[in-house]
């Protein structure tokens, strides 16, 4: 402490409010950090150096972003002067290859070393969150600006992290999309895979093929939930007014944004499946060419019998035995390929449901002139023609792992996302050759709900923080050097609005960063993980980020018992303590305390109510099961 007056080490210590706890919380952890004495202390107008013009924008960024809550009024000047000096290596550091950074802070000023711009824009999101909270406030704050000294560096350990958005099922804003890429570049995610059509809206104009937008962006409105067979399907004569879709020049301005974030996107064109919205648009492209057909609204049209297996009761694929389509498809990739600077293009491939191409006289006579005895293999050869297509535009693909089972050849990159398969999928990925995103759903399937099932919005399947945080991107299946990486990703069937797209992201998709960032073996110290989560949830609602609270409601377990109902009660944060009722009063500190396992008479019982307290407070929802729920667990 010896860098502080007797009057600061008063004001810090009687005044908690107006002093910076000098915590280092960062996420995802850096591969080293070296805490050292003392903090340096900004004063106004200080100086922001930087050694050359490649990262002047990014200086810029950091100022404003610096200025507005501090008002300290910090400039920036050229050159490796200033309070605050961010430095691209000449030469390049290896070790740090193209992301990886150094930063340094001692009492007298702030070093930051990358050999990369988006290295210094790392070092830079790192130092943020080593600054007060307040940093990420729009408004002025009154507190001494200070960071703790210490010496980070700091690398990722995989070069694809994505997060990835559905926009079809419901469509989200450019203004929204943008916010989306702000805040996972704040965790340093790099990717974001743009799921752009499906069955519910084409979300891209194609200037080739306009009525993919006029027609196949829009569905009649509809409420209630999404994929129940009580919602209606579209009547005749009835508007299209719910969706939207981005001109070419908005997803030019989205991808010229991610760039300044370090972030490639991934265009998803989903096919042969998934198309409804552009069948809708152009029924000549599928096999049954019904000019009835809609945009799916959310209205159920398919069976599904558990294990991956389904039926469609409406064409949603295009159709493989008509060149007319891969004319279609050479433009609609013309235009993609333009449009995204990136080397990768996403072809989708999932869930292609063939059972209209069976019935299909195009498609047999296909299969009979290639020997195709599976239809399977009629979405390989489809794929494979898609392949040559996204090639020919200087491009590489990447489709979901259902691509493998019709053979389409390893230059594909695979996207592994059927987790219950993982044990029959891997191998096979092994076997050939193919390079591996991995998804799985068990861990990174974050449209799941990650809570408690009483109170979270109703999805078919639960995906908790500590799940996330169990992600292990290179399961004994495969090799190291097969992975590129991985990703999360929001499906939004059930995401009506940006904010709780923004719920369902954080904090798991903190978990999934750290994962893909962090050495190895990091994600095995959950209590240190879910301290700094704790620490980042209120940064984060500084930041106007909406952030799930679901980790503070306990985990509820049923269990049956020679005929008896028992429940155990679990909870994800350490320090917690839980307490229920069953007489209709709301569990407080003087109600039954879980220490372990209890039975629960069903005879009378009315409502089981739970709720997590921590230091004498309530903390998260109260939880009440009431009896039918109960009773349904004896099932
Ligand atoms: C998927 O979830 N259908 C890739």
């Amino acid at each position: 402490m010896k860098f502080y007056s007797g009057l600061t080490i008063f004001i810090l210590s009687v005044i908690p409010v107006f002093c910076w706890s000098q915590e280092i919380q960062i996420i995802p952890k850096p591969v080293s950090i070296e805490p050292q004495n003392g903090q340096f202390i900004f004063k106004k107008g200080i100086k922001i150096g930087y050694s050359n013009d490649s990262i002047r924008e990014i200086a810029t960024w950091f100022m404003t972003k610096f200025n507005r809550p501090t008002s300290l009024e910090a400039n920036l000047q050229k050159g490796n002067s200033g309070e605050i000096i961010l430095d691209v290596n000449s030469p390049k550091n290896p070790e740090l290859a193209n992301e990886g950074y150094e930063l340094e802070v001692n009492t007298s000023g702030i070093l930051i070393k990358a050999n990369s711009k988006t290295g210094i824009f790392y070092g830079l999101q790192t130092l943020t969150q080593l600054l007060p909270p307040g940093i990420e406030s729009n408004s002025n704050q009154q507190i001494e600006w200070s960071v703790p000294c210490v010496k980070i560096k700091d690398f990722p350990r995989f070069s694809y992290r994505g997060m990835m958005l559905d926009v079809s099922r419901h469509f989200f804003t450019k203004e929204e999309v943008k916010k989306y890429i702000e805040e996972i570049s704040r965790y340093k995610f790099n990717r974001f895979h743009w799921h752009l059509t499906d069955d519910n809206g084409w979300r891209i104009e194609i200037k080739s093929f306009p009525r993919l937008t006029s027609v196949g962006a829009w569905r009649v409105p509809r409420t209630g939930t999404f994929g129940s067979a009580d919602r209606k399907a579209p009547q005749k004569g009835e508007k299209a007014n719910y969706g939207g879709f981005y001109t070419q020049q908005e997803i030019r301005e989205v991808v010229e944004f991610a760039k300044g974030k370090g972030i490639e996107i991934i265009p998803e064109i989903d096919i042969p499946g998934h198309c409804m919205a552009a069948i809708a648009a152009y029924p000549e492209l599928s096999c049954t060419k019904d000019t009835n057909t809609r945009v799916n609204a959310g209205n159920k049209f398919s069976d599904w019998f558990g294990n991956g297996t389904f039926k469609m009761n409406v064409d949603n694929s295009l159709n493989p035995s008509d060149e007319k389509v891969y004319q279609f498809l050479d433009k609609v990739f013309e235009e993609i390929a333009l449009l995204f600077p990136g080397k990768y293009i996403h072809v989708g491939g999932d869930e292609c449901y063939k059972g209209f191409w069976e019935k299909d006289q195009g498609c047999k006579d296909l299969m009979e002139k290639l020997k195709i005895r599976h239809i399977e293999d009629l979405q390989g050869y489809f794929m494979n023609r898609v392949k040559d297509i996204i090639k020919s535009k200087g491009k590489k693909v990447i489709g979901w792992d259902e691509v493998m089972e019709g053979g389409m050849s390893n230059a594909a990159t695979i996207m592994f996302w059927r987790g219950w398969q993982a044990k029959d999928i891997l191998p096979m990925a092994k076997k050939g050759g193919y390079k591996l995103i991995m998804t799985p759903t068990n861990t990174n399937y974050f449209d799941y709900y990650q809570g408690d099932q009483t109170i979270e919005p109703p999805v078919y399947a639960s995906l908790r923080l500590k799940n996330a945080y169990s992600f292990n991107p290179v399961p004994p299946e495969i090799d190291e050097k097969m992975v590129l990486g991985g990703q999360s990703n929001l499906w939004t069937e059930k995401v009506e609005n940006f904010r709780h797209a923004e719920y369902m992201t954080f904090p798991r998709a903190w978990a999934t960063s750290e994962v893909l960032w962090s050495p190895k073996g990091t994600n095995s110290d959950w209590n240190d993980f879910i301290k700094r989560v704790e620490f980042h949830m209120p940064r984060a609602e500084m930041a106007g980020i909406k952030v799930a609270k679901s980790i503070y409601d306990p985990i509820v377990e049923f269990k049956k018992i020679k005929g008896e109902l028992w429940v155990e009660l679990n909870s994800e944060v350490p320090g917690t303590e839980i307490y229920y009722t069953l007489d209709e009063s709301m569990p407080d500190q003087k109600s039954n305390k879980y220490s372990t396992a209890f039975f629960i008479p069903l005879e009378g019982t009315p409502n089981l109510r739970i709720r997590a307290f921590r230091n004498q407070k309530p903390i998260g929802n109260l939880l009440t099961y009431n009896v039918e729920l109960l009773k349904s667990k004896m099932k």
